[in-house]
């Protein structure tokens, strides 16, 4: 049977993440997950943190923090920002777990034996005040394609191009700011050229991916594919499985993607079913969907797939990749050290969970780069405040009042107006639902929306409040069919809006069960159901005054 295995991209656990981070991999994401189980597909959602790689570890150094501590600290972080914003993963791992230390050893030693990694000495920088070969950040300078002067040894943040340290122009040890010197040592390359045919028929054959990521791949490989070093002289990290390797660690960015492995292998053993992760893995109708941030596409599209090709077990590789473009606080991108950040714990004390995914999702950096306003979250958490809040306001608030709380029925005889709406219900979920399956949450939101404009436009052309003095039957018809436009809204924006569209059914009165409601019309009948009765004003607007003492709050340090 079709079933799909989701991952968001692990994020380091190298600090608070953002709502940059969010929009990118995660959100999208979980609304995609979501989406799935409304339509009954067989779905697991992976992630968990990165725990190893240079940024963490010179970051620990910094604080004087043992390594294992510090990633302890931020996972749990993490995990609190995730389970805040209703990211509801099937499993949040971690990749410094026994079983990640023994399958990234077994991709090694697999890739190994067939020839695909070897060893071969380079000339390397190395800081002789430090005592050390600076692996990745240890190392900084310019970019060798693009000349920004910032570079990281792995990755210049400029141009995005992935770096081989030794290639770095002007370079400094980014510890005591010495010039390095060159030394020479061994390290393990894969031999990425040898994927390239296989790699080169698959990405053409994705002819639905987003264009971004697949012109992306597929002028990696035009420009031809090089050996690239797997293993770093490191402490943190895993070793190397190798006798002639001893000291020696596998390069954060081999062993960070095997992570979404090893953690459905820890779902799987958690479940009491430790073999069950290979139904998934091993399976040829798993859809297996990466949701990453454009930063993260040569890993995804290149060296992952190559990896899991080059491997002596059936493993799967990616069906899709949605690699999402970045998103920007008020025109620059979220930095907490440079004090261009949004303060989460202040932030949810004043506004939902569901006001954020609302305004993430439908302006959504899937095209192009978007951004975090202040003026866009009021505006887009008015819009869901006017368009639904008030409709479901309006509506029930209506039925409590002059038909004791109960919906009335439906009269058969309908007029044009009311079959239009009601007529519409299937074609909206048929866009929408097309919308989500192709990862463009933003156009699936508005799509839904139009229907509450549509159901507001009803409401307000019907007028119930005078057809109650003169037509009572038919004023029931009217709130019948308004409540029944109201929780379909709510079953189409449950991937966005999750706790919102379960308040919305329950005060509908039907009583959800906490499972993901199903992705058709609501086809139940309505009579006589008697609503809910939390009468809780379900979303509130945001005034702008507020806003401007948000924007007031924003200071960048330079
Ligand atoms: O860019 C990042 O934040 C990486 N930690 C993403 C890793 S994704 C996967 F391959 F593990
Ligand atoms: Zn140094």
């Amino acid at each position: 049977m079709e079933k799909y295995l989701v991952t968001s991209a692990l994020p380091y656990a190298n600090g608070p993440i953002h709502f940059g981070h969010i929009a990118g991999a995660y959100l999208p994401a979980d609304i995609f997950n979501r989406f799935l189980r409304q339509n009954g597909k067989e779905a697991v959602y992976i992630c968990g943190t990165d725990e190893h790689g240079v940024a963490i570890t010179i970051n620990a150094e910094k604080e004087g923090v043992p390594f294992k501590q510090y990633v302890d600290n931020y996972h749990r972080v993490i995990k609190e920002f995730f389970d805040k914003l209703n990211i509801r993963f099937d499993h949040f791992s971690r990749t410094t777990t026994p079983e990640h230390y023994a399958l990234s050893q077994e991709f090694f030693l697999a890739l190994h034996g067939k020839g695909y990694i070897k060893s071969a000495a380079e000339p390397q920088f190395y800081c002789a005040a430090c005592g050390r070969f600076l692996a990745d950040r240890y190392v900084s300078g310019a970019c060798p394609k693009c000349g920004a002067d910032n570079a990281r040894g792995d990755e210049c943040t400029k141009c995005g191009e992935w770096l081989d340290p030794s290639r770095i122009v002007s370079p400094a040890c980014k510890v005591c700011g010495r010039k390095p010197e060159i030394r020479q040592a061994t390290q393990y390359f894969i031999d990425l050229e040898a994927f390239a045919p296989q790699l080169k028929d698959w990405l053409e054959s994705k002819k639905n991916w987003k264009p971004n990521v697949r012109n992306k791949a597929l002028s990696l490989i035009e420009e031809g594919l090089v050996k690239r070093a797997i293993t770093r002289d490191l402490s943190w990290g895993v070793p190397v499985p190798l006798e002639e390797a001893k000291g020696k660690v596998l390069y954060v960015w081999f062993e960070a993607p095997i992570g979404y492995i090893s953690a459905t292998m820890e779902w799987a053993r958690l479940n009491g079913k430790p073999e069950s992760w290979k139904d998934w893995w091993f399976d040829k109708e798993t859809k297996l969907v990466h949701f990453i941030g454009k930063d993260n596409i040569i890993f995804h599209t290149i060296m992952w797939p190559a990896m899991l090709m080059g491997q002596d077990k059936p493993y799967i590789i990616p069906e899709n990749v949605p690699g999402n473009e970045f998103y920007n606080l008020e025109g620059r991108q979220f930095s907490k050290s440079e004090g261009w950040y949004i303060d989460t714990a202040d932030f949810f004390s004043k506004y939902g969970v569901d006001a954020l995914r609302y305004a993430i999702a439908s302006n959504a950096p899937e095209t192009s780069d978007s951004q975090f306003t202040w003026e866009d979250f009021q505006a887009r958490n008015n819009e869901l405040a006017d368009g639904l809040g008030n409709l479901v306001n309006r509506c029930f608030s209506f039925i409590k009042k002059n038909f004791g709380g109960r919906i009335p029925a439906m009269a058969a005889d309908l007029k044009p107006e009311d079959k239009a709406l009601l007529d519409g219900f299937s074609a909206v979920f048929a866009e929408a639902g097309n919308s989500y399956y192709s990862y463009k949450v933003r156009q699936a939101v508005s799509q839904a929306m139009a229907l509450a404009h549509a159901a507001n436009k009803y409401f307000n052309d019907t007028a119930p409040w005078t057809l109650r003095k003169t037509d009572l039957a038919r004023c029931g018809t009217v709130l019948n069919i308004a409540s029944r436009a109201i929780i379909n809204i709510a079953i189409l924006l449950y991937p966005v809006i999750p706790d919102t569209a379960f308040k919305i059914l329950a005060k509908a009165g039907l009583s959800p069960d906490g499972k993901a409601p199903q992705f058709k019309p609501y086809d139940g009948d309505l009579n006589d159901i008697t609503l809910g009765a939390d009468d809780s004003l379900l979303l509130a607007k945001i005034t702008d005054d507020q806003i401007k003492l948000e924007v007031e709050k924003l200071r960048p340090k330079n």
